[in-house]
């Protein structure tokens, strides 16, 4: 039986649907992403699946137990890491932990070794006894996952888990997850509007926009629905007809667009016939070959582009509104 399984949920806010009769099922140990735009509906998802939130139609069972008729025994066997942050500041990392095992009841014998195992899963022992409120973004992200699985949960939903943090700690975080689904066999959903962070670590990821999953598949699933690579041609001056139509002949070019300054082409495995597109096109100023990348299957299944590419995007962003 799936760990998760999700039937035609739904959840309306007025005239707003916000998740739009979603169905899925998630495996033991899988690591599941959602992957989708500001506002596509991530956090409504997960928050009904934490028995957050009511669904407006639809059925959900997690670990075994119905959303709808058994919350107490889903809050029992799920762990959350909310989007905003969620930590007493005011409290040291130790005493962050020990409230949450006490509000989980985590029986009394095990709190002590459950705190400990944790802080060292997250590498924050020396740090334990520090005020939450002077952790660095990095150090508050791990120990709200420390916290996050101080009671066992059989399930983790991570809400934009690595959201402003510098590369290096997101890929310290990212192992973490890592470590918990294959140590642990962790079943693990987390939301994301990083290509990057799905593609490195989910096993699955559900394409998410407007509520609705648009895609679903493995990571290289999803790339190899691109059908090629992504060359891009800087040209002297700009094509004619039959230079065109010349290239839209050859088997292995699947599309040809004359885009501002440049054509843009896919390409079944670009690197092999370089060759020949450039005899077709040809004097050219400039040669791009990128791989597909799930943005692109994102823009080809929803019309429009994932906004955040990158975190380095979302720290420009930052510093400019804050300049
Ligand atoms: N409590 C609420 N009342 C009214 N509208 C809501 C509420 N919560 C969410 N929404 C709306 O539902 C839609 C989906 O929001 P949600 O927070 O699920 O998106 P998201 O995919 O998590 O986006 P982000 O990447 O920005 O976190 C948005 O249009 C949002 O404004
Ligand atoms: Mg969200």
């Amino acid at each position: 039986m799936p760990t998760i399984s999700i039937s035609s949920l739904t959840k309306r806010f007025g005239k707003l649907t916000a998740v739009d009769g979603v169905s899925l099922s998630i495996e033991k140990g899988e690591i599941f992403g959602l992957l989708g735009p500001n506002g596509a509906g991530k956090t409504t998802l997960l928050s009904m699946l934490a028995v957050l939130m009511e669904p407006t139609s639809g059925d959900a069972r997690v670990a075994g137990s119905d959303i709808r008729t058994q919350a107490l025994a889903v809050r029992k066997s799920i762990g959350m890491v909310f989007q905003g942050g969620s930590l007493d500041n005011l409290l040291t990392a130790r005493e962050n932990l020990e409230l949450h095992a006490s509000l989980f009841a985590v029986p009394k014998e095990l709190r002590a070794r459950r705190i400990q195992e944790a802080l060292e899963l997250v590498e924050l022992t020396d740090r334990a006894d520090e005020r939450a409120g002077n952790y660095s973004g990095g150090m508050k992200r791990r120990l709200e996952i420390a916290r996050a699985l101080l009671h066992h949960p059989q399930v983790l939903f991570l809400d934009e888990p690595t959201v402003g943090l510098d590369p290096q700690t997101r890929e310290h975080i990212w192992a973490y997850i890592k470590k918990l689904a294959q140590a642990e066999s962790m079943t693990i959903i987390l939301t994301t509007h990083y290509m990057e962070e799905a593609d490195l670590l989910c096993d699955r990821i559900a394409l998410i926009d407007r509520g609705k999953i648009v895609q679903l598949d493995t990571p290289e699933g999803l790339k190899r629905q691109m059908g090629g690579d992504r060359v891009k041609l800087v040209c002297a001056k700009a094509c004619g007809r039959q230079q065109l139509a010349r290239m839209r002949k050859l088997p292995f070019i699947k599309s040809v667009a004359q885009e501002d300054g440049h054509l843009a082409l896919v390409v079944l495995n670009a690197p092999k016939h370089l060759q020949k597109i450039l005899a077709a096109v040809g004097v050219v100023e400039e040669v791009h070959v990128l791989p597909a990348s799930l943005n692109d299957v994102f823009l080809q299944y929803t019309g429009h582009a994932i906004r955040n590419e990158s975190a380095e995007d979302d720290a420009q962003a930052h510093w400019a509104a804050h300049r």
